[in-house]
């Protein structure tokens, strides 16, 4: 008997069927995502990303950030809404992050291991660029204790001419720069920088995904 008809219509089906689970389901329901907007204040939520997002986030992406960070909060259990979670309660989100939070993102750094905090709401937990320069360039003076590697080939010393520069990094001891000497952010640092300040993901509010409260 020739089976051939019967395994050419097997296979097809198959990566038919496969295409239509994972690439047509997901695009119709989630693909053509838009900003929610409020009524009255005409507000977007999320909001749009600023200019420099995409260089940031290629500099995020880059230095491996996102094999210890993850940037996606969890709620708490779905099957009992408004009970919260353990992301709730660390401080990392007022909510649970959803679909539409990444919808202006090119590529999401979800992540998948979590050696340090997740970093969806790192610009409203920590808006000081000082302290974000201080942390790459010393992490384990700024957290002791910290693991995170330092981020130093991301500045750059160089003798003071002059007058100190204005971006120059406020450093604490050890890691002072010798008298004369000053560390300045490279460009890749500002976007980096600007790209932390900008995750505020679960700040504002969409509909599908209400505030939660942090377990008691
Ligand atoms: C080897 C793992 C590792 C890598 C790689 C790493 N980090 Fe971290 N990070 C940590 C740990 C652990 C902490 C917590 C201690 C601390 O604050 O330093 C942390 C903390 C942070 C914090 C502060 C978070 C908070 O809630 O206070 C920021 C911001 C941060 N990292 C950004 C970055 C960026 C940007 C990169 C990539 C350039 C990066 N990290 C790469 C491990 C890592």
């Amino acid at each position: 008997m020739n089976r051939m008809p019967v395994i050419i219509v097997g296979a097809f089906l198959a990566f038919f069927l496969s295409w239509v689970g994972l690439v047509a389901t997901p695009y119709a329901q989630i693909g053509r995502a838009k900003p929610d907007i409020d009524d009255i204040t005409k507000d977007q939520s999320p909001p749009p990303l600023p200019g420099t997002s995409i260089q940031g986030s290629a500099v995020f992406a880059s230095n491996g950030c996102v094999y210890c960070h993850s940037q996606q909060v969890r709620g708490g259990n779905s099957s009992d809404i408004g009970s919260g979670g353990a992301d709730l309660e660390r401080g990392w989100g007022a909510r649970r992050t959803v679909a539409r939070d990444y919808m202006h993102d090119r590529m999401a750094y979800f992540g998948a291991v979590r050696n340090g905090p997740d970093l969806s709401n790192i610009g409203a937990r920590q808006p000081s660029v000082d302290w974000h320069y201080q942390h790459l360039y010393q992490p384990a003076v700024v957290s002791p204790g910290s693991i995170m590697p330092p981020f130093r080939f991301l500045f750059e010393k160089r003798r003071i001419a002059g007058q100190p520069s204005a971006d120059a990094v406020k450093l604490l001891p050890p890691d002072l720069p010798e008298p004369g000497w000053e560390v300045v952010p490279t460009n890749e640092a500002k976007l980096l920088v600007e790209y932390l300040l900008s995750l505020k993901r679960s700040t504002y509010p969409l509909p599908e995904a209400p505030e939660e409260k942090p377990p008691q």
